[in-house]
């Protein structure tokens, strides 16, 4: 599988390569978004044909359950599996602490929930998602589509009196249309630079009444796999 990579594509493909390493026989899986945990949903399915691995896998978005069951993993929602042992997923930066942005994909609501409902998350990702302080990677926010523009405004109030560098925010696109999650929402992602308490960020904006979710992961992640583009891998718990 790994054969003809581009140097990125190489340590995506190492990390996700090792972190399925963590699962066995039976285990209730869940399976985050994005490319770093396409190839982990790949090298699943190589390990159910290969080795006849039985699991069961919960999947974070439309994307990956179509990717899952198109490699052979049995698929199932959240509710059925009730709780998993184990959530392999990607991220768009992780700290020395091992908190995370996520929400690049716009599946930041699932993976979360996913995530929480889960013995253990591990995070595959290549070397440059690592950062000393969150931040520079624009922080996505879902929000419902009634009354988004307030539910903004109030953001913009909140972050005046937050510790962060910088206080734009923007709605994400789908071309000229606003970009639509699995659940229905919007996505307005905060352009902070450098966020300097995470948890707090991440507890007061959920207070405002038209924020969904944060894309801000507080002791949720267990272990990061940082993969390198030579296929070695670094992990940190
Ligand atoms: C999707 C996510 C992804 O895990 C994150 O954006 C990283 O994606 P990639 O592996 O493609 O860099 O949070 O909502």
């Amino acid at each position: 599988m790994a054969a003809d990579l581009s140097p990125i594509d190489k340590a995506k493909f190492a990390a996700a390569r090792r972190a399925v390493d963590f699962v066995e026989d039976g285990m209730r899986v869940g399976l985050g978004t994005g490319s770093t945990a396409a190839w982990m949903v790949r090298c699943l399915g190589e390990r159910i044909r290969d080795e006849g691995l039985q699991l069961i896998g919960v999947p974070t978005s439309t994307r990956t359950a179509d990717l899952a069951r198109q490699v052979g993993i049995k698929v199932v929602a959240l509710d059925e599996a009730k709780w998993l042992d184990i959530t392999i997923d990607g991220a768009d930066e992780f700290d020395p602490d091992l908190n995370l942005v996520k929400g690049g994909g716009g599946a930041l609501l699932q993976e979360k929930i996913v995530a929480t409902a889960s013995d253990q998350m591990i995070v595959i990702t290549d070397a440059s998602k690592e950062v000393n302080h969150l931040g520079a990677f624009p922080l996505p926010v879902e929000v419902v589509p009634f009354g988004w523009q307030v539910t903004r405004a109030l953001i913009e109030e909140l972050l005046d009196s937050m510790d962060v560098m910088g206080r734009q925010t923007s709605l994400r696109l789908n071309g000229q249309q606003p970009f639509v999650t699995d659940e229905g929402n919007y996505i307005v992602d905060l352009h902070l630079n450098r966020i300097g308490n995470p948890r707090q960020l991440a507890l007061v904006l959920n207070q405002i009444p038209g924020v969904v979710e944060n894309g801000l992961f507080i002791d949720i992640c267990d272990k990061v796999i940082i993969g390198g583009t030579d296929g070695k891998v670094e992990i940190r718990d």
